[in-house]
């Protein structure tokens, strides 16, 4: 039976999944299956986005029969010709006679090649930049040459803001059902499988990919549909600052690879006593024996670690077999801008060191640190002297001793110097922060949080007004939940949240609602993401306090928009009605809402933000002066005042300091 997922209404992905592969390309091992991707567009025209790998063509052509309901194909494009996608073209093409190829010249000749047959009279050749309306899409084509053979090329979507990558953004593993990389916690399990597919397939072709990501980076761009591995509608910048690393050979991270090729075990004993050492000196080692892990997954960690480190026995008067295959496949793989240490043994005439150096000193930006440590059979105590010095040059360069401060004077708080405007240019997102005491929910708005540490556990800081009673009850329960607003948020929402207290009111009273595994509330509305967070560190701001915390749960919850601090302030609040200039009127110092009107009645409540008539300001036509003061720039309150507000004046609704006030006359 047909196996597909929906993309979007109008774009289904038809590929499948092969779990039975034992080596991808015949030489990098799949242990987690892999995914061939295709796509099939649904629009006035249908299209066809590439084929799959003949071991899974059958349900591949089961989900284009079923997705195309009756309807005959009119195009296929050709993405890449490597046959993992194009081995089931000539099938399609048989099955579907009056589709048209969309290709560059290079496929349509690869084609020949591989079937040698003759299609040109249903091609369409495409060049860089050309495109193809197929109704309410166009698709748009930007040559990808070597990414990861010559004739890659790419689609773009202008109506859907889509990218179809080809090889780019792939991953080894199968999908087992979930298409989108936010199904999966893809940093976490999937991003190392992703690093081993880039760096094999196609880490030699750094400079290609980065000049198709320049292309890329003028594309506004809303989902990307790679080949392989997970389709991207989210955070996919993340993934793409991966890519900026691993296609300019940039180390992740500051750490040695320790790889070892070992016959009876002293090679081994060597890298083991360095391995130790170098824990010693806090140094993260990756470490592996190059006869038991396959060169692809060593290649992978190398392009990730900053320094490496080789160890060999010396075998038939050359370095051992299984170290020769690795870093024959790691100069293969054009790695550069590494540091290399390198250990020999021999029990007459080692030349391993030798060997090794060779091997990669014809790459770019290589540079051997000291001289080869040479072993005689095993590692003497003599040497040991030696490893520390390795081991103490490495952990020089990865772990140096703090620079003395320089000297210059403190800067000294000057409140002229600092303007307040120059914070608004942070793109702070708004927030609504949740937690619970003693079986009460509480909330507040927050424009403050912001993820601070990426590894395991990863953390975040939020920081609340103190006079915010929220503010307490985060500190009483050591937890809160973060819900991510969206830009569909109404005003209404930040009326309840950010206007009132809750020492006054119950900002919950009478709503039931959804609440993650720590029991605390949070939106399932007009909000894209929810974080639960463990308090670790509290730091007293002065006027905020500023929490640390571990999350422990975080799940997607829509596709919305973020919204901004800025876009809540362009959109979501209301904009400021100027009081009428020829009629008596009552205008709310909240919101600004205008009553027009000589008598405000006593129980009047504004349709806006629900304050009552004491927080409406009369306004009498050709009044002889206006009132001076200061408004609040988040909540609107207007605070008359004649000279300056105290330095401790916080505003009595939404409890921002005298910062967030500017001058206002009304
Ligand atoms: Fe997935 Fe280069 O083929």
């Amino acid at each position: 039976m047909y196996c597909t997922r929906t993309i979007q209404d109008d774009l289904i992905w038809v590929g499948a999944d092969d779990r039975r592969l034992v080596c991808f390309e015949g030489v990098y091992g799949v242990p987690d299956g892999v995914s061939y991707n295709a796509y099939l567009l649904l629009d006035e025209k249908t299209v066809l986005f590439d084929t799959v790998d003949k071991a899974v063509y059958s349900v591949f052509l089961e989900n284009v029969e079923h997705t195309l309901a009756g309807r005959k194909l009119d195009y296929l494009v050709v993405h890449h010709m490597e046959p993992d996608h194009a081995a089931t073209q000539e099938l399609l093409l048989s099955r579907y006679p009056e589709a048209k190829i969309v290709c560059n010249a290079k496929s349509a000749q690869m084609l020949r090649q591989f079937t040698g047959k003759d299609y040109s009279a249903r091609t369409v050749l495409v060049k860089e930049g050309e495109t193809l309306c197929t109704g309410r899409h166009t698709l748009q084509f930007i040559m990808a040459p070597m990414v990861h053979w010559p004739e890659v090329m790419m689609s773009y979507d202008t109506a859907d803001k889509i990218l179809f990558t080809a090889d780019a953004f792939g991953t080894f593993g199968a999908l087992n059902g979930r298409l989108f990389a936010d199904e999966t916690d893809f940093f976490t399990e999937n991003l190392d499988e992703a690093r081993r597919y880039y760096t094999n397939i196609v880490g030699k072709y750094g400079p290609q990919v980065q000049a198709v990501l320049k292309k890329a980076a003028k594309l506004e761009i809303a989902l990307v549909c790679p080949l392989h591995g997970f389709v991207w509608r989210s955070h996919f910048g993340d993934f793409l600052e991966k890519y900026l690393l691993w296609s300019s050979y940039t180390p992740e991270e500051k750490s040695v690879l320790l790889a070892y090729a070992s016959v009876y075990g002293h090679t081994e004993n060597a890298a083991n006593v360095l391995a130790c050492k170098l824990a010693e000196r806090g140094v993260r080692v990756r470490m592996y024996d190059t006869s038991v892990t396959p060169a692809s997954y060593i290649v992978s960690d190398a392009f990730r670690c900053s320094h490496l480190v080789f160890a060999a026995t010396t075998y038939n008067a050359g370095m051992f077999v299984t170290m020769e295959n690795l870093l024959h496949d790691i100069a293969a793989h054009n790695l550069q801008g590494r540091t290399v240490a390198l250990i020999e043994n021999g029990s007459w005439a080692p030349t391993s060191g030798k060997l090794m150096r060779e091997a990669l000193s014809g790459l770019k930006n290589i540079r051997f640190l000291g001289d080869t440590l040479s072993l005689k059979s095993a590692l003497s105590e003599g040497q040991e002297a030696q490893l520390d010095a390795l081991a103490d040059a490495l952990a020089a360069e990865l772990n140096p001793a703090p620079a003395a401060a320089e000297a210059a004077p403190s800067a000294v708080y000057n409140a002229e110097a600092v303007d307040r405007k120059a914070f608004n240019k942070l793109s702070y997102g708004v927030e609504l922060l949740t937690t619970r005491v003693d079986g009460r929910d509480y909330g507040c708005i927050i424009n403050s949080a912001c993820q601070v540490a990426s590894g395991d556990p990863k953390q975040v800081s939020i920081s609340v007004i103190a006079k915010n009673f929220t503010c307490d009850m985060v500190k009483k329960a050591g937890r809160f939940n973060v819900s991510i607003l969206t830009e569909d948020a109404p005003y209404s929402l930040f009326q309840q949240f950010g206007f009132q207290s809750g020492r006054d009111v119950d900002k919950f009273a009478g709503e039931d609602g959804p609440r993650t595994e720590n029991g605390l509330r949070y939106l399932s509305d007009c909000a894209n993401a929810v974080l639960s967070c463990e308090v670790t560190e509290v730091k007293d701001l002065g006027p905020s306090v500023l929490f640390i915390a571990n999350v422990v749960e975080a799940k997607v919850l829509s596709r919305g928009k973020s919204c901004t601090y800025d876009y809540y302030h362009a959109h979501i609040k209301p904009k400021k009605n100027p009081a009428p200039e020829q009629k008596e009127c009552w205008v709310c110092k909240v919101c600004g809402y205008v009553y027009e009107g000589a008598e405000l009645p006593d129980d009047y409540v504004c349709p806006l933000c629900k304050h009552g008539k004491d927080d409406f300001e009369h306004v009498v036509p050709n009044a002889p002066k206006k009132q001076k003061g200061y408004v609040c720039t988040v909540c609107g309150y207007f605070e008359p005042c004649e000279g300056e507000l105290p330095a401790d004046y916080v505003c009595p609704l939404c409890k921002h300091p005298r910062e967030d006030f500017e001058p206002a006359e009304r």
